[in-house]
């Protein structure tokens, strides 16, 4: 099975499969990749049953190998001059590529350093955690984290490949699966309710990796994240809607310092019901509909705001929205629900607002 996205300057696959590393030669001759000069920079809390059928697959003339124990603390300038480093150090030019194996972090990183490495060159993704199959291996958004916040630093560089395999997620911890789980539910919301309720009805069987089930709901994810890229790859418009619950969950990761208490996927489904909650407040999602999400995400164990936060935290939560990436003015900039699959763009509101809603959910 393959999706392609199209954008302006790009076209390039996304191969849904198993066992891949048997074809990965094939598949990277069939796209103009040279095998023989690689970078290939790998996670090295993937299992090693993962990494090293690609490392043997791979193992030829230029090749170079990195492992990196990836996590949300090395996502900065220091990990991408390491890589910039090596690939200048090993006379790596354009014609040459880098491939990535792990999870949305590795994948963000190396795609900034290849993207910026000579203006770019050539980049394959092989994700491994549900989120980066799903979510981050698809659209060409890079970047790193700085002191002002989560992937301040980045580029919008589309990969060339990405190869995208369910058996690597049979060691994803559950804690993981659910991470990834909720940009699938994110996708969703904000574009198709027969979506939004076949989550609903196979939630288990996801988390489970029931294969036609999990494979269904990763290829419609990846499809409808691709719909959204090919019609504003910049983030003009309709794009800033893959951003649902975003705002909230970036500042409560930037809150909390990016601990291992509250990871990415995690904070995303917070704001996920956060962002409902707020959307219905406003008067637009109808409380039944807010009733769907509620229910469902309470299925997931991620519904309680007050486990990770107090009335103390609220100020700067907010102050962490105020900075993100998507306002041009003082006020907070919101993605909400019209309905389910109706999100509404550019909602602005002071951030007294945000604050006054957030103390009514962190009531202590
Ligand atoms: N670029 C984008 O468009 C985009 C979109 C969404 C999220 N992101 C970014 O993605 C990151 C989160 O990605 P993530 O959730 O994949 O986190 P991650 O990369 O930290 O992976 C999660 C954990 O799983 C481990 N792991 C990876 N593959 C595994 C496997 N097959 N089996 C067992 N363990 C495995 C990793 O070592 C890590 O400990 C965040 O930094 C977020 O900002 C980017």
């Amino acid at each position: 099975m393959k999706l392609f996205v199209k954008t302006k300057d790009k076209k390039y696959p996304i191969y849904f499969g198993v066992s891949s590393h048997i074809n990965i030669k094939k598949i990277l001759i069939k796209n103009d990749i040279n095998p023989k000069k690689l970078m290939v920079v790998y996670d090295k809390n993937v299992p090693k049953n993962i990494t090293n059928k690609f490392k043997h697959k791979l193992k030829e003339g230029e090749n170079i190998f990195l492992g990196l124990n990836f996590s949300e603390k090395i996502k900065n300038l220091n990990t991408v001059k390491k890589i910039l480093d090596i690939l200048g150090k090993n006379n790596f030019n354009r014609n040459d590529s880098m491939i990535c194996i792990g999870g949305g972090i590795a994948g963000d990183i190396c795609a900034f350093a290849a993207s910026i490495y000579k203006r770019g060159i050539k980049f394959v993704n092989i994700p491994t955690t549900l989120l980066s199959q799903v979510d981050s291996s698809v659209g060409g958004k890079t970047g790193i984290n700085n002191f002002s916040g989560k992937n301040m630093i980045g580029t919008f560089c589309q990969p060339n490949v990405v190869i995208t395999d369910i058996t690597f997620l049979k060691s994803l911890p559950k804690r993981e699966m659910i991470c990834g789980y909720a940009e699938i539910l994110k996708h969703a919301l904000i574009s198709d309710k027969k979506f939004f309720l076949f989550l609903k009805n196979n939630l288990k069987n996801i988390l489970n990796l029931s294969p036609n089930i999990t494979k269904k709901a990763i290829f419609k994810s990846c499809k409808i994240k691709k719909n959204i890229v090919e019609k504003d790859e910049r983030e003009i418009n309709l794009r800033k809607t893959l951003n649902y619950g975003h705002t909230f969950a970036h500042a409560f990761e930037s809150t909390l310092g990016y601990t291992n208490r509250l990871n990415h996927g995690e904070a995303v489904l917070l704001g996920i019901l956060v962002a409902s909650k707020f959307s219905n407040n406003e008067g637009f999602l109808p409380k039944s509909e807010l009733e769907l999400i509620e229910g469902h995400i309470k299925e997931l164990k991620y519904d309680n705001l007050k486990k990770y936060f107090n009335k103390k935290n609220v100020k700067t939560i907010a102050n962490f929205m105020a900075r993100d990436k998507k306002n041009y003015s003082k006020n907070i900039n919101l993605i909400l629900l019209k309905r389910v699959s109706k999100p509404l763009l550019n909602n602005t509101y002071p951030k007294i607002k945000i604050e006054k809603f957030l103390n009514t959910l962190i009531n202590k």
